[in-house]
C-alpha cells in the first residue's frame, strides 16, 4: 500500500442509522417484500457496479460522460472557482475529476458507503490533485445532516456533485427531501450539479438493467450472498433470477430478486417462505423528462440555471441553484 496522500484526510465514520441486520428484517418481513439498496455496495458489489457502467447496454453512465467533456467549460464558467465540490456516493469518481480539473475546487468532499471504494477513489484523487484538500467522509450520505464544517474552508461556494442518475433510485418524495437537505449542506449561495437520466423506450431501459454478459444480474444476486455472508442467511442463489421491469406509468424501472420455486430460507433466524414467482424489490430508477424533473426541482426550491443534454435526449445534466427564501436555504447557512 502506498502511504496517504498528505492533502487527503478520512473522517470517522459516521452513524448508519440502521444497521444491515435490522433493514433485512423489516424489509423481508414485509407482505411485499423488499430491500434497500445501499446494501448493495459491499466490496464485490461497487466493483460488479463498476463493470456495470463499463456494459454496452447501460448507455448512462458513457452518456453523461460525453455530455460532461462537450460542455466542461461552459460548466467550469457557470460554477464558481475555488468552490467546496461536495459528492454523495463518490464511487470511483472517474467524471469528478474531469469536472475538478475544470473547476478547480478549492476541497472536495467525497462521501460513500462503501469504504473500499472510498478509500481508492478519494486517495486516487487527492494524488492526482496535490493542491486540493480532500476529504472523504465514511457514511450513509441520506442520513448525515451537517458536512463537519469545522474542516471545510469556511468562505468558500459550495457545489454539490450528484451524476450517474443516483438521484433517479429516490421515489420523488424521496428526491424532494435529499434536495432540501442539500441546500442546508451547500447554504444559500450554492449550487448542484445532477446527472438525470430521461425516459425512454421500455426496451432500451429494461436493457440496461439487464445486460446480456449478465453482470447486472450478478449484481443484484450479490446481495443475497452479502446477507448469506454477513448474516448467515441460507440463500441458494440458483433459486433466485434477476428481473429489470419498466414501469411507463410511474416511469421507473423496477429491479427484482424472484423466487424461482417454492422455498424457505432461513434469515437471520428467521423462516420465510418464498413462493414460485414472489419477488424481492431491490432497487427503483426513476426517468424524467426535462420538464418533469425540473418541475421537481422547482418543487424542491431550487431553480434550474441550465440543462445540458446529448444529441438524442438521452441523458441530462441539471445546474441548479436554491431559490433566496425557499425552505432549508434562506436559513441552511451555519457556516
Ligand atoms: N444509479 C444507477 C441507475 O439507476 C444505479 C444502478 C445501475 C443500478 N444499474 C443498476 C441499481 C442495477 C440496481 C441494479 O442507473
Amino acid at each position: 500500500m502506498d502511504a496517504a496522500p498528505a492533502n487527503l484526510a478520512i473522517a470517522a465514520a459516521e452513524s448508519f442509522g440502521t444497521s444491515l441486520r435490522d433493514d433485512v428484517l423489516a424489509g423481508l418481513g414485509a407482505p411485499r417484500r423488499t430491500l434497500p439498496a445501499k446494501w448493495f455496495y459491499d466490496e464485490q458489489g461497487s466493483e460488479l457496479f463498476e463493470a456495470i457502467c463499463d456494459t454496452p447496454e447501460y448507455y448512462v453512465t458513457r452518456t453523461e460522460l460525453a455530455i460532461l467533456r462537450a460542455n466542461l467549460d461552459a460548466m467550469a464558467a457557470a460554477l464558481p472557482g475555488g468552490a467546496v465540490l461536495i459528492e454523495p456516493g463518490s464511487g470511483a469518481g472517474t467524471k469528478t475529476r474531469l469536472l475538478i480539473d475544470a473547476c478547480r475546487p478549492s476541497a472536495y468532499v467525497a462521501i460513500d458507503i462503501s469504504r473500499s471504494m472510498l478509500e481508492t477513489g478519494a486517495a486516487g484523487t487527492a494524488r492526482l490533485f496535490p493542491w486540493l484538500q480532500v476529504l472523504a467522509i465514511h457514511a450513509d450520505y441520506t442520513r448525515l445532516d451537517a458536512l463537519p464544517d469545522d474542516r471545510l474552508p469556511s468562505a468558500a461556494p459550495r457545489v454539490l456533485y450528484f451524476p450517474g442518475s443516483t438521484i433517479g433510485n429516490f421515489t420523488p418524495e424521496e428526491t424532494r427531501a435529499f434536495l432540501a437537505r442539500a441546500a442546508r449542506w451547500i447554504g444559500p449561495q450554492g449550487s448542484v450539479l445532477i446527472g438525470v437520466d430521461t425516459r425512454k423506450e421500455a426496451r432500451v431501459l429494461e436493457a440496461a438493467y439487464d445486460d446480456s454478459r449478465g453482470v447486472t444480474a450478478r449484481f443484484n444476486l450479490n446481495l443475497l450472498a452479502r446477507l448469506n455472508a454477513e448474516l448467515g442467511c441460507a440463500f441458494d442463489l440458483s433459486r433466485f433470477r434477476h428481473r429489470a421491469l419498466y414501469d411507463p406509468v410511474a416511469g421507473r424501472v423496477e429491479m427484482h430478486l424472484e423466487s424461482l420455486v417454492d422455498q424457505q430460507v432461513e434469515v437471520a433466524g428467521v423462516l420465510h417462505d418464498f413462493s414460485r414467482g414472489e419477488t424481492i424489490h431491490t432497487e427503483n430508477s426513476y426517468k424524467y423528462t426535462p420538464d418533469a424533473f425540473r418541475a421537481l426541482a422547482a418543487s424542491s426550491g431550487y431553480d434550474c440555471r441550465s440543462t445540458w443534454m446529448d444529441a438524442q435526449g438521452a441523458f441530462a445534466i441539471y445546474l441548479l441553484a436554491p431559490r433566496p427564501g425557499i425552505g432549508g436555504a434562506s436559513t441552511g447557512g451555519s457556516r
